[in-house]
């Protein structure tokens, strides 16, 4: 039967079916069901809003006011039920899609400059920053190059096979195939010190030349806390007119404070190598020495040898030179206090991280 628009009790219980649909709709999907159902073109109360218009004109009034608080209070309902709906869904989202930031990510491992490449780039960076030059020599060497040429007699103690690496001579093949016992003996070595790039440099530069020469160096030593058979040196050369020991001792103490800071600075001892006459160890004023502040050994130095000008084809009358070599890796143990030559070999890349993740220029 239809619903009439002046059966008060009849609309009132159309509002409280719609109210009580609404109510337990629980998603969008079923409240708009209960909409359609209850508020839609086909329910009961919209049909009986439409027979107003064809009622007694007395009774439309009132048919229009009950009509009216009615549809009122449906619509209150279902704005009422939506708002709760959507809150509903809101929390919901937001609880499926919180994100733990406490979850542990899958990393990708960060790669690291190792510190010795770093602090080789400072060093040169130094050298460039006085107006030298950064020559690089070759790791294989001519043994002339390595000793001959700065002045080693060819009984000196270094050349033994105790501290230099020497590349095996090349077997010859005969031509039937078979291999003969005569073996080419190529003269070459690791080399023992970036010392033999003064000679490469005097030679195809000549005179005046400022250098600092960085690398790798080969010895036979055996791997433990305070030797390792490769390592790096940098090499200082000046050469030319009027150069003294006033110089040389200048240069170190004015490259002390660069790597060491302002209290740094060096003293030389006097000492002996073939291609520097006279020949000093440099100490370095170490503030931050285990057990107090004192004297550490740092490097070789000395005045380039006239002998050694002499086999570059350089007249020792009319020019003069200092040169000076240190160790990176000791540099490095004193910079940051390592104490294990084999953290800075291995290759451990927590060593290297702990230096930061880039060097200067990346
Ligand atoms: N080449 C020397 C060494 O390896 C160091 C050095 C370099 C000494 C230049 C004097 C001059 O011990």
């Amino acid at each position: 039967m239809d619903l009439s628009p002046l059966d008060e009790a009849g609309i009132a219980l159309a509002v409280s079916s719609a109210i009580a649909a609404f109510e337990s709709a629980s998603t969008l999907e079923e409240l708009k069901e209960a909409r359609l159902t209850h508020s839609g073109d086909g329910a009961p109360i919209t049909q009986a809003n439409m027979q107003i218009k064809s009622l007694e004109k007395d009774q439309k009034p009132v048919a229009g006011r009950l009509m009216g608080s009615a549809r009122k209070e449906i619509q209150q309902a279902l704005d009422l039920a939506t708002a709760r709906i959507e809150a509903l869904n809101e929390e919901r989202m937001l609880a499926e899609e919180m994100v733990d930031v406490t979850v542990p990510t899958r990393r990708a491992p960060k790669g690291a400059r190792h510190p010795l490449n770093v602090l080789l780039e400072d060093v040169s960076d130094f050298f460039i920053g006085m107006g030298w030059d950064i020559v690089e020599g070759p790791e294989i060497e001519h043994e002339w190059f390595n000793f001959d040429a700065l002045n080693f007699g060819p009984d000196h103690p270094a050349r033994q096979m105790q501290d230099t690496f020497y590349v095996d001579g090349v077997e010859t093949v005969a031509s039937d195939g078979s291999a003969s016992d005569q073996v080419e003996q190529p003269g070459l070595v690791l080399r023992t010190h970036t010392s033999p790039v003064q000679s490469h440099t005097l030679l195809s530069r000549g005179a005046p030349v400022y250098i600092a020469c960085p690398g790798k160096v080969y010895r036979t030593d055996a791997l433990d806390a305070t030797h390792t058979p490769v390592f790096h040196q940098i090499e200082g050369l000046a050469v030319d007119k009027g150069l003294t020991m006033e110089h040389l001792k200048g240069t170190l103490d004015h490259f002390a404070k660069a790597m060491f800071g302002p209290e740094a600075k060096t003293r030389l001892r006097p000492s002996f190598f073939p291609f520097t006459e006279p020949s000093a160890e440099m100490d370095l004023w170490f503030p931050l020495k285990k057990g107090g502040p004192g004297w550490i050994e740092w490097g070789g130095c000395g005045m380039v040898n006239p002998e050694v000008l002499k086999n570059a084809g350089i007249d020792p009358e009319e020019y003069t030179g200092f040169a000076f070599g240190m160790g990176i890796e000791r540099t490095l143990m004193l910079r940051h206090g390592i104490a294990d030559m084999r953290d800075m070999v291995e290759g451990d890349i927590r060593f290297s991280l702990q230096f930061g993740t880039t060097g200067r220029g990346n």
